[in-house]
C-alpha cells in the first residue's frame, strides 16, 4: 500500500509565511507531509509551474438566506459551492438571519438543512437584529454550544439595524459567551434622513445610492461601533470597509491596543460610484452598502491593507440577480434606489481580482495575498489551522494557481446562480486551474466535480485569538464571562 493517498508534486507552495518548492503528501483528507520529493503515493497531481495555495476562506458570504418576505435569495449552497470552487475558495462563513420579532434557533436549524445540500465547507455567523432576553440568554448559548462563534449586527437597514442600546446588549452577550461580533458600520438615521431628502428632490437613480451614504456616515458608525466595543471590552471585526476615513478609525483603535479588525472586499478596490451611473438601470448591478467610492480611494485602501489595518478581503457575495422576481430590477427600471436590493456577487472573482490587482500589479506580496484570503480569515474566525493553512495536520484544501494565465472575466466563468457579474469584461492575470477540498479534486480547468451534500459544517470551539483584553473602564466588568 502506498504511503500517501495523493501527492501534489513540484509546485511552489505558498503558505502566507514564505514560499518553497515542495511536494505535499495527503492522506485521510489532510496534509500528511511536506517534503522535497514524495514518490510513494497512490495518485499524483503534477503542479510544475504552478503555485500551490491554501484553499480560500471567504468569511463573508450571503448564501440561500431567507428574506423577511419569505423568499430565499437565489444563490443556493449548491451553486455557491460551484462558484467558490471555480474561484479557488473551499470554505465560507455565511449568515443565519434573524428578523425582528423572531428567534434564532429555528432559523439556525433551517440553515443547517439548507447548507447540507452544498459541497463546500461552511461555518455560520448569527445575525442579531432583535436582541431580546430570550434570544441572548436562552437561544444564543445553544447556538454557541453548536459551534456558532460569530455574530453579525447591522447599524443600518430598516429591517435589521440595532440602536446603540441593542448593540451594547449584543456586545455584552458575545463577551459572556466567547463570540466575535462583526459589524456593518453605517449610520441608520443619517442614511434615512438623506434618502428622504434625495427622493423628495427627485434624485432616485441608482447613482444616488452613493449620495445617500457618503464616507462620513460610515466613518461615524465605525467610530461608534469601536468605542462601544471598547467600553464593553469585546473584540469586533468591522465588515466591508469602503474608505480610508473609516479605516483610520480602526487604525487609531488598533494603536490603542483595542481588539478590532477590518475587512474590505474586491468591490471597494475595483468598482467606483461612477459605475452606478451607467446608462439605463445598469448602475443597479454595482449597488452595495457601503457604496463603492473612487479610484483614489482604492489606493488608500491598498495602503491600509499593506499597513495591516485591513487584514481580511472577503467577497460579501450577495445572491441577487439583475432580472427576475427576486432581482435588482424587481420593482421595474424606474425604481428608486431605496427599493433596489443591495449587494454584489463575488465569490468566484475574489481571488482572481485580488491576485491580479494586488500581486500581479505589485501592490501586495504573494504572502500578503495568501494571508488576506485564507490564513487571516481562518484565524479570526477560529477555523485555523484546520483551514487557511498549508501545514501537516491541516485539511488538504489546496488551490493550484497559474500566476501567468490571463483571463477575461465573464458571468459564465463565475459558475453562480446569479445572472450577472459586476466584473464582466475585466481582464485578470492569475487563475485557479484546480481546487482540492479535503484532498479531493473538486474543480479542474473550470469543471466542478464534487458531489452535492459533501460540504461539512465547521463547528468552532472557544479560541484565544478573540479573547477580550480585560481592559475595563474603572475596572468594573458589566458583562463578566464565566471562568475568565
Ligand atoms: O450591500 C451589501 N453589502 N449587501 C449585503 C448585506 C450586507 O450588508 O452585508
Ligand atoms: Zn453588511
Ligand atoms: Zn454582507
Amino acid at each position: 500500500m502506498a504511503e500517501y493517498e495523493l501527492a501534489v508534486r513540484g509546485g511552489m507552495v505558498a503558505t502566507g509565511f514564505g514560499t518553497a518548492r515542495c511536494d505535499i503528501g495527503i492522506s485521510g483528507g489532510r496534509i500528511a507531509a511536506l517534503a522535497g520529493r514524495i514518490a510513494d503515493a497512490a495518485e499524483t497531481i503534477e503542479a510544475d509551474g504552478l503555485l500551490v495555495l491554501p484553499g480560500g476562506v471567504d468569511s463573508h458570504c450571503h448564501i440561500e438566506e431567507p428574506q423577511p418576505d419569505g423568499s430565499v435569495i437565489e444563490e443556493s449552497f449548491l451553486t455557491a459551492s460551484a462558484s467558490a470552487f471555480a474561484g479557488g475558495t473551499t470554505s465560507v462563513v455565511c449568515f443565519v438571519p434573524q428578523w425582528k420579532g423572531h428567534g434564532v434557533w429555528e432559523r439556525y436549524r433551517d440553515h443547517r438543512r439548507r447548507a447540507a445540500g452544498g459541497m463546500l465547507d461552511y461555518a455560520f455567523h448569527q445575525i442579531i437584529s432583535d436582541p431580546t432576553d430570550a434570544v441572548l440568554e436562552e437561544e444564543l448559548p445553544r447556538l454557541v454550544a453548536e459551534g456558532v462563534r460569530s455574530l453579525k449586527v447591522f447599524l443600518t437597514y430598516d429591517a435589521l439595524h440595532l440602536t446603540d442600546a441593542g448593540y451594547l446588549r449584543v456586545l455584552a452577550a458575545a463577551r459572556r459567551l466567547g463570540c466575535l461580533v462583526t459589524v456593518h458600520c453605517e449610520n441608520y438615521d443619517a442614511i434615512t434622513w438623506r434618502t428622504g431628502a434625495l427622493l423628495a428632490a427627485g434624485l432616485t437613480a441608482p447613482k444616488y445610492h452613493a449620495w445617500s451614504r457618503p464616507p462620513v456616515v460610515e466613518r461615524e458608525a465605525t467610530h461608534r461601533a469601536i468605542a462601544l466595543a471598547e467600553l464593553v471590552d469585546q473584540p469586533i471585526q468591522v465588515f466591508h470597509v469602503s474608505c480610508a476615513e473609516a479605516a483610520e478609525e480602526i487604525a487609531r483603535a488598533q494603536a490603542r491596543g483595542v481588539k478590532v479588525w477590518g475587512e474590505t472586499c474586491p468591490q471597494y478596490l475595483t468598482l467606483t460610484a461612477a459605475d452606478m451611473d451607467r446608462p439605463g438601470f445598469e448602475g443597479a448591478k454595482f449597488m452595495c452598502s457601503p457604496a463603492p467610492r473612487d479610484a483614489a480611494e482604492h489606493e488608500r485602501l491598498w495602503e491600509m491593507i499593506r499597513r495591516g489595518v485591513l487584514d481580511v478581503v472577503s467577497s460579501d457575495h450577495s445572491g441577487f440577480s439583475f432580472e427576475g422576481e427576486r432581482g435588482k430590477r424587481r420593482h421595474g427600471a424606474g425604481a428608486p434606489f431605496r427599493d433596489i436590493p443591495n449587494g454584489v456577487p463575488g465569490l468566484a472573482a475574489r481571488l482572481p481580482l485580488l491576485f491580479s490587482e494586488g500581486v500581479a500589479k505589485g501592490r501586495i506580496t504573494l504572502d500578503e495575498f495568501v494571508r488576506l484570503t485564507a490564513w487571516n480569515p481562518a484565524r479570526l474566525m477560529g477555523l485555523a489551522p484546520r483551514k487557511g493553512a498549508i501545514q501537516v495536520g491541516a485539511d488538504a484544501d489546496l488551490v493550484l494557481w497559474d500566476p501567468r494565465r490571463r483571463v477575461r472575466l465573464t458571468n459564465a466563468l463565475m459558475r453562480h446562480a446569479i445572472d450577472y457579474t459586476p466584473y464582466e469584461g475585466m481582464e485578470v492575470t492569475g487563475w485557479p486551474v484546480a481546487t482540492l477540498r479535503r484532498g479531493a479534486v473538486v474543480m479542474r480547468d473550470g469543471e466542478v466535480t464534487a458531489e452535492p451534500g459533501t460540504g461539512a459544517f465547521l463547528p468552532r470551539e472557544p479560541y484565544a485569538f478573540i479573547r477580550p483584553r480585560g481592559v475595563l473602564a474603572d475596572g468594573f466588568d458589566a458583562a463578566p464571562a464565566p471562568g475568565r
